[in-house]
């Protein structure tokens, strides 16, 4: 009975001393919680007892100090607790600058809840071990914090699908080690960071549908593991600078709908990794450059509803595919090229020119 006790107050005493968070760490959870409200699932039930390192949905601790290291709290989720509720996450509120006093923050995700709104704390820039920064897909307004920068172990920053306005901030480029940054679909205007190329470890650059005006930045042609650009639906101007299109990994680019101008780059439409190239609904101007060749290889190839004159390039029919063609809505002439990447696609990818002919048009 004796050793019984002692064993027994020997685990309570060592799961509480290193294995339970600190009071001011839970009390700074409550206090998120306090500002939020989840009126269907019923997450924050579990946020009960003393101990937030244990069975608290979506809570998880570094099992070294039990400090509070990750938030994951997703609307859209697999998770049992949304089949059995039959529905996905909704949530209102804000989101608390309490959370600013649990610094030992690596991941914060609060994603797709639709319905939380306020602004994102200015504080959220003092987690300087926060590595995923995740509040996809909620009504969160105001600014980007001019501090994000502070955020030196940043890999993954998406606040797409959000209202957030006002510019970029120009400390964003000090994000190092920044793997994945998406902003879309939010109010942001001003120009890019014309330095934005500092972010050599991007891979994922997503910055559609926003009111972003000015250049593309010459800079981001330095992004040597950049992938994905897109850049579409602003309002950005000027041309395509050339040096984009040397860009080794850059597989899928979009522009379109901005109102961009001059040539397009012939090293865009020659480089072999392009796969997705949307530069539709600009001012792109002057002929298609006739640099398309046996590495060509285009999932997307989408040049419609902008100023092209001249004729289709006869190096298209040598391309090793072409998915997805169009070239409507300019002021193409001649005769279409004959060949098997030609051979699946239809009237529409040629309609509106000025005097196109040949299959899949009416004969020359
Ligand atoms: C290219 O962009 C235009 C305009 O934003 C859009 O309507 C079109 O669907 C895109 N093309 C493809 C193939 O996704």
């Amino acid at each position: 009975m004796g050793s019984f006790l002692f064993i027994t107050t020997f685990i309570l005493a060592v799961s509480f001393s290193v294995n339970s968070c600190p009071p001011s760490d839970r009390a700074a959870l409550l206090a998120f919680r306090a500002a939020l409200t989840e009126p269907y699932l019923g997450i924050f039930n579990s946020w009960t007892g003393s101990n937030c390192c244990v069975n608290w949905y979506g809570v998880s601790c570094d099992p070294s100090t039990a400090r509070v290291a990750d938030i994951n709290l997703r609307g859209e989720s697999e998770d049992p607790i949304f089949e059995k509720s039959g529905r996905s996450g909704y949530m209102t509120g804000t989101i608390s600058p309490e959370i600013c006093k649990l610094d030992r923050l690596a991941n914060l995700v609060v994603a797709d809840w639709k319905a939380i709104s306020g602004e994102i704390p200015a504080c959220i820039t003092s987690l300087t071990s926060l590595r995923i920064l995740d509040l996809v897909g909620n009504h969160l307004t105001g600014e980007i914090p001019a501090g994000i920068g502070n955020l030196q172990r940043l890999t993954v920053l998406n606040l797409a699908d959000n209202a957030i306005s006002g510019r970029i901030p120009s400390s964003i480029v000090n994000l190092a080690g920044l793997m994945h940054l998406d902003l879309s679909n939010n109010q942001l205007s001003g120009e890019l960071p014309s330095d934005l190329g500092k972010l050599t470890m991007l891979s994922r650059a997503l910055l559609s549908r926003n009111q972003l005006t000015g250049p593309i930045p010459a800079s981001i042609s330095a992004m040597n593991r950049l992938a994905d650009l897109d850049l579409s639906l602003n309002r950005l101007s000027g041309s395509i600078p050339d040096q984009l299109g040397k860009m080794s990994v850059l597989s899928t680019f979009n522009v379109d709908s901005n109102s961009l101008s001059g040539q397009i780059p012939s090293n865009l439409l020659s480089n072999p990794g392009m796969g997705i190239l949307n530069l539709s609904r600009n001012g792109f101007e002057g002929e298609i450059p006739n640099v398309f060749g046996s590495n060509s290889y285009f999932m997307v190839l989408d040049l419609s509803y902008n100023n092209l004159k001249g004729q289709v390039p006869a190096s298209l029919s040598s391309a090793k595919y072409i998915g997805h063609l169009d070239l409507s809505h300019n002021h193409l002439c001649g005769s279409i090229p004959l060949g098997s990447p030609f051979d699946h696609l239809e009237a529409s990818s040629f309609a509106n020119n000025d005097c196109l002919c040949g299959n899949p048009l009416k004969t020359c």
